[in-house]
């Protein structure tokens, strides 16, 4: 049994959301969604299964970690120790390149690599589909991350249903994604929470069936690389799961004043002729679409903002993928 492996998988910004589960532990999602996997950042993570080991390790960017962040890893190494017939405890050791609390969900790049990590160290070669089930296990998202380029996450009906799958790759559609931070604070409700309180607000229920009819129109832009759709599907959707947030009890308020200030800035942009929108996940920080042609003009804009204090870039990125041992 090969016990040691390492894997390395981008964060993704979803352009159809994810919010609420149909189960919870298993966390099968309400309804599908898209995203793009986000190059140049990035989880690396080891694990190495050893007889030396009396408890599962976890150190996040060289710290030491416990309670619950070691307690959501080692669900994960429980699922695959129990897939894969072994009982050995691992050391787990991630490293993100990529600041926690900027407004990238650390969790998807995270619970992707160790899910493909973890799996091989096992001994287990798990399809792309199976990767990605396993993974959506550890934080819904990271299904997404499991796949390359953009892709698409069918919520389906059951553990086996519900994965992702890529439905073009990196190099299909030039875009960037400029992340204008404004705040770097850990959030007050994070997503695991959250989405337990979807179904609080009644605007869910609508969020849901309507669902389907979004990821068609943004799926067929996307293909098509046709902006215009993509940019007005793309903040609908994204202004549906913050009316839900906003209106769940207790209330998710994730906003900023620069939070809304960018929103602002970046319709009148489109005003302007310029392609571009807006999306934005469980935080205030603010993701900021359009073609590459376009990214230093729009990034010139949104700096000048008050209240942003950092621009990140992201293009496409690739598939999850094991790194050899001494490689890159
Ligand atoms: O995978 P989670 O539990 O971190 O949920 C992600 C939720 C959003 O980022 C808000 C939306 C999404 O689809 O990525």
């Amino acid at each position: 049994m090969k016990k040691k492996a390492t894997a390395l998988a981008h964060p993704n910004i979803a352009f159809i959301k994810y919010w609420g589960n149909q189960n919870q532990e298993l966390r099968i999602p309400q309804n599908g969604s898209l995203s793009m996997n986000l190059s140049g950042l990035e989880a690396r993570t080891t694990v190495h299964f050893d007889s030396d080991l009396h408890a599962d390790q976890f150190t996040l960017n060289d710290e030491p970690m416990d309670g619950a962040g070691l307690a959501r890893v080692t669900k994960m190494l429980d699922r695959v120790r129990r897939l894969a017939g072994i009982n050995q405890y691992a050391s787990v050791s991630s490293q993100n390149n990529f600041p926690t609390g900027s407004g990238i969900a650390s969790s998807a790049a995270a619970f992707a690599a160790l899910a493909l990590a973890a799996s091989t160290a096992a001994g287990l070669t798990l399809s792309e589909k199976e990767t990605s089930i396993l993974a959506r296990t550890g934080s819904g998202s990271a299904s997404r991350s499991v796949p390359g380029g953009f892709v698409e996450w069918q919520a389906g009906s059951d553990h086996e249903s519900s994965y992702a799958f890529s439905i073009a790759p990196p190099e299909h559609w030039d875009l960037v994604d400029l992340v204008a931070v404004v705040s770097q604070e850990h959030k007050a409700t994070g997503s695991t929470a959250g989405h337990t309180l979807a179904d609080t607000s009644p605007f869910q229920s609508a969020r849901v069936q309507d669902a389907p009819r979004r990821i068609d129109i943004c799926r067929t832009a996307l293909l098509e690389k046709d902006f215009d759709a993509f940019a007005e599907i793309v903040e609908l959707d994204s202004n549906m799961m913050h009316a839900v947030m906003q209106t769940s009890s207790p209330r998710l308020n994730y906003w900023r004043p620069a939070t809304l200030a960018i929103m602002h800035a970046v319709q009148e942009l489109r005003r302007g002729g310029i392609p571009v929108c807006y999306t934005i996940d469980a935080g205030p920080n603010v993701h900021v679409l359009c073609p590459k042609e376009f990214s230093d003009e729009v990034s010139e804009q949104l700096i000048n903002i008050s209240g942003v204090i950092k621009i990140l870039a992201a293009s496409p990125g690739g598939p999850a993928k094991l790194i050899p041992e001494g490689g890159n």
